[in-house]
This record gives C-alpha cells, structure tokens and sequence, in this order.
C-alpha cells in the first residue's frame, strides 16, 4: 500500500465502497488520511466496512433515481463538501454473462442505469459542491471506474460494454466542458480478482487477476496527480 499523507482533509466519496475495488479504494484512502463516505445497498455491510474503516456509511442505490438525493446530501453533510468522487459501483447486466441476442431489455437497462444514468445523477447532484470545491482552491475531481470491456467487443459483455463505453464517452466530454474547474477522468482498473469478476467469468485462473489494493493504489495516485495544488491549499485541513 503506497502512502500519500497529504491526503489529510481530502474529501472523497467512494460508490461501491463494500467490496472488491471500492472497498480497496476506501481503506487505502483511509490510511492516507483522506475523510471518505462510501455507498453500497447491503445495510449490513455499509455498517461493518464504515465500523471496521471509519468511514462515513450510506446505504443506498445509485441506478434508482429517487435514492439520489438522499446519497449526495448524506455525503455533502458528512464530509462537510466534496473533493472527489469515485464512481465505482457497477451492474454487469445480466448475469450470467448473455448474448446481446438472448440480453432482455430489463438487464440492459440495469447496466445503464447503475453504470451510467446513476453516475450522471450524482455528478449533478454534487455539482454544486465539487464546483465550491474547486473555487476555494482544493481542486475537485470525478473518477468514473470503466473497464477495457468500453473498448473491445468481447462477447457476451454487450450490455456492460456499452455502459462503460457511454460512461468513458461522458467522462471525456464533461472534462471537456467543465474548462478546468472540476475535472472527470475515466480509469480502467484492470482484471481484479472481485466478487464482479467471478460472477462474469466463474472458471477463470484468479492467480492470473490482479489484486484489487493494487489497482486501488495506482488510482490513488493518479487521484494525487490530477489534484497539483490542491494539497498544499488543504495542508492545515489535514490537522483537524
Ligand atoms: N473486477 C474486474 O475485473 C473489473 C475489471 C474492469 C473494471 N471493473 C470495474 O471496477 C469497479 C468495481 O468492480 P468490482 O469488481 O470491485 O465489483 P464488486 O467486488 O462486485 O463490488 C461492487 C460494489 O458495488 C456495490 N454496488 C453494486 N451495485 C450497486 C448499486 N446499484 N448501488 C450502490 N452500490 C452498488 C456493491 O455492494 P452492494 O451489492 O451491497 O450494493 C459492492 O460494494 C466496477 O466499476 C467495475 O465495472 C472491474
């Protein structure tokens, strides 16, 4: 685990923080000093990621429209703003992995709603805080979690494929647009070694996977590079 201390009073609020990468992410950002929230459905293990890490925990889905709201003001009230947020949480579609042929319009709509209309929600929602955020000098970023499944077509990941290729395409374009203030990045993790991943693929050699603290931790890092200045503005923060 790489130890970026002057991540003391670094804001940041990490879907999908119960397992797998984003459990990795929260406990790495953790030790870093970071103030982070997390977000899952499982009321049981929001608890016991939130007691066993300190994060704050939200219970809640972020493919449904109308727990939005509630997540984003859980998060702005807990961490007191927003710096980062992580849009880590993802639907595969349907699983077992199908055939676009045998894929029912219900299991796509899964996938675009949990890893892209979801995504795009929140970011709206923490608009207004990611922009203070970067106003007063902190820097504010959104990394969106893709996966190389965007770009090549492999078979039997149409539905989450194209999902992330939209959430990739959306990420470019919001960078685009934003001009500076807060900036998206899109980041492919890798195959990791997760409960998504033996879900996708049951019979696939795990020791061939990377682990999900490595890949945890060259996010952290790019999450380091992409915020230049940001940590000497917050340098007293971390003090708290
Ligand atoms: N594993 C890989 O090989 C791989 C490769 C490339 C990209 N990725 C990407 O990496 C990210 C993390 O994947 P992972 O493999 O670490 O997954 P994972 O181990 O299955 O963890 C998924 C996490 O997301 C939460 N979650 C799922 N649906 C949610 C929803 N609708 N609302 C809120 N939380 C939700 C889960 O908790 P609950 O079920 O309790 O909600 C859990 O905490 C994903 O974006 C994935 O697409 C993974």
């Amino acid at each position: 685990m790489t130890n970026n201390s002057n991540f003391g009073g670094l804001r940041v609020a990490v879907t999908g923080g119960t397992s797998g990468l984003g459990l990795a992410l929260v406990r790495q950002l953790v030790s870093d000093g970071a103030r982070v929230a997390l977000v899952a459905r499982t009321e049981p293990d929001v608890a016991r990621i939130a007691g066993e890490t300190g994060a704050t925990g939200i219970v809640g889905d972020v493919g449904r429209k109308t727990d939005t709201r509630p997540i984003a003001l859980q998060i702005t009230g807990s961490l007191g703003g927003l710096d980062v947020l992580i849009n880590n949480a993802s639907s595969l579609g349907p699983t077992p992995l199908a055939l676009l042929a045998d894929t029912e319009c219900e299991a796509l709509e899964e996938a675009l709603a949990v890893n892209v209309v979801g995504p795009f929600r929140l970011i709206r929602a923490l608009f207004g805080a990611l922009d203070a955020s970067a106003r007063e000098g902190r820097g504010a970023l959104v990394v969106n979690i893709t996966s190389d499944a965007a770009l090549n077509a492999y078979s039997g990941w149409g539905a989450y494929g194209a999902s992330k290729a939209a959430l990739s395409q959306l990420s470019a374009i919001w960078n685009e647009e934003a001009g500076g203030g807060i900036r998206f990045i899109a980041i492919d993790p890798g195959d990791m070694d997760t409960p998504l991943r033996a879900a996708a693929v049951p019979d696939a050699d795990r020791t061939a996977l990377k682990r999900p603290a490595d890949s945890a931790a060259e996010i952290v890092n790019t999450i380091g590079s992409a915020l230049p200045g940001r940590l000497d503005a917050v340098a007293g923060v971390g003090a708290e």
